[in-house]
Formats: structure tokens, C-alpha cells, sequence
């Protein structure tokens, strides 16, 4: 597989989003051909999933939100990651699978040696080339989402969110060379050139167009 494939992380109103438009935005500039997309709605399948975390039903139990997460990331690979790689180009995905890890593993406490192996089998090994986290003291996070309607995870307590928050930073500690920490608690712009450096210097390192 010769393409790329970047993702996004981050806690609740980390400005992942927003982020992600900007850098698709430069990477095209700079001559990438690029595909944004998005966990776990980045496809039908991934949509309905999403809307189960919305709706005002009961909460799924952790195990089925595991499972449902999981559907949904195979189905992104199968229709729309793997074909993006093979054709050579980027993907920039708005969370993948260390989401899993950081959510059902850290924050809900399930298993996370079963959730390696569960991201393995969903994923067929298509590991991110390079992660950006984008880090936020959950506080700050959950004070931006203002008055909307909430998903499961946004009622979720503050401990939970720290709980997350915590297994994302422990997840780049352990991965040094994929996951690029950078602090979300910046303005728009001044976080979205620190994110195209970062991503410059990986594409510099990968031999591919960086710009000047
Ligand atoms: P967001 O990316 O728009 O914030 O919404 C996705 C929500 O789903 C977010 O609360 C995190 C949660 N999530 C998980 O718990 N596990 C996962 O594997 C993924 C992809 C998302």
C-alpha cells in the first residue's frame, strides 16, 4: 500500500473538525490528492452507527459500543481507506483507532490488549502513518459544545473525559514516532500552523512534497 494515512485525535471540542478542513485545504495545495473522512460516519454504514450514540434510547453497554465502533471502522477501511491507499493518495481521517483505545479502552475500562487485537482484525493492519492528537483539558472541551443536544459520550462526567484524555497522551508516550502531541488550547490559526509543521516535517522525512 503506497498511500498515506494521517489521522486527527482528540478529546471532546478539540476543534478536530475544523482542523482537519484547514490541513486537507493545504495538503491539496502543496499537490496531494487528498480524501477527508471521518469516524465512525465516514461512510452509510458509520452514519447509522453515529446515530445510535444519539439518540435519547438507553445508552448501548460498553461491550456493543465496542463492537458498533469496530463495524463501522472495518466498513470505512473496506469502502474507503484501503481503495484511497491503494490508489496511492492520502487519507486524512477525523479519528480512528486510537479513539477506540482512548474511549472504550481508558475511558470505559475494557480491555485494551482485546482492543488492539479487535483494531488489528477491523483494520486488516492499515496502521495511521502519522497521528496528530490534539490535546485539551477536557473542562475547556466540554465548556465549548454549548447549549446543542449531547451524544453519549458528551454526558459523559468530567473523570471520564480525564480518563481519555490521559490514555490519548499515554498512547503517544508509547508511540513517540507516530503520534504528535499539540496543545488545543490556542487560537484557530496559530494550532493549524503548528499542525502543518508538524506535517511538513513527516512529509519532508517521507521524501514528498512539504512545501517550501
Ligand atoms: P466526534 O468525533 O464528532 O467528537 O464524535 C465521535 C464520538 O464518538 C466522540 O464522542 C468519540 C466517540 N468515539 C468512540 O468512543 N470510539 C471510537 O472508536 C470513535 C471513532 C469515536
Amino acid at each position: 500500500m503506497t498511500g498515506l494515512l494521517i489521522t486527527i485525535e482528540g478529546g471532546e471540542g478539540s476543534g478536530k473538525s475544523t482542523q482537519c478542513t484547514l490541513l486537507a485545504q493545504w495538503l491539496r495545495g502543496l499537490g496531494h490528492r487528498v480524501t477527508e473522512t471521518r469516524e465512525p460516519d465516514g461512510t452509510g454504514l458509520g452514519q447509522s452507527v453515529r446515530a445510535l450514540f444519539r439518540s435519547d434510547e438507553k445508552a448501548p453497554a460498553p461491550l456493543t459500543e465496542l463492537f458498533l465502533f469496530l463495524a463501522a471502522r472495518h466498513q470505512h477501511v473496506a469502502e474507503v481507506i484501503r481503495p484511497v491507499l491503494l490508489r496511492g493518495e492520502i487519507v486524512l481521517s477525523d479519528r480512528y483507532t486510537d479513539a477506540t483505545l482512548a474511549y472504550q479502552g481508558y475511558g470505559r475500562g475494557l480491555d485494551r490488549e482485546l482492543i488492539r487485537e479487535m483494531n488489528s482484525l477491523a483494520t486488516g493492519g492499515i496502521q495511521p502513518d502519522l497521528t496528530v492528537l490534539l490535546d485539551l483539558d477536557p473542562d475547556v472541551g466540554l465548556g465549548r459544545l454549548g447549549a446543542r443536544v449531547l451524544d453519549v459520550f458528551e454526558k459523559m462526567d468530567r473523570a471520564f473525559h480525564a480518563r481519555v484524555r490521559e490514555g490519548y497522551l499515554e498512547i503517544a508516550r508509547e508511540e513517540k514516532g507516530r503520534v504528535v502531541v499539540i496543545r488545543a488550547d490556542q487560537p484557530r490559526a496559530l494550532l493549524q500552523d503548528e499542525i502543518r509543521r508538524a506535517v511538513k516535517e513527516f512529509l519532508a522525512r517521507r521524501g514528498l512534497p512539504s512545501g517550501v
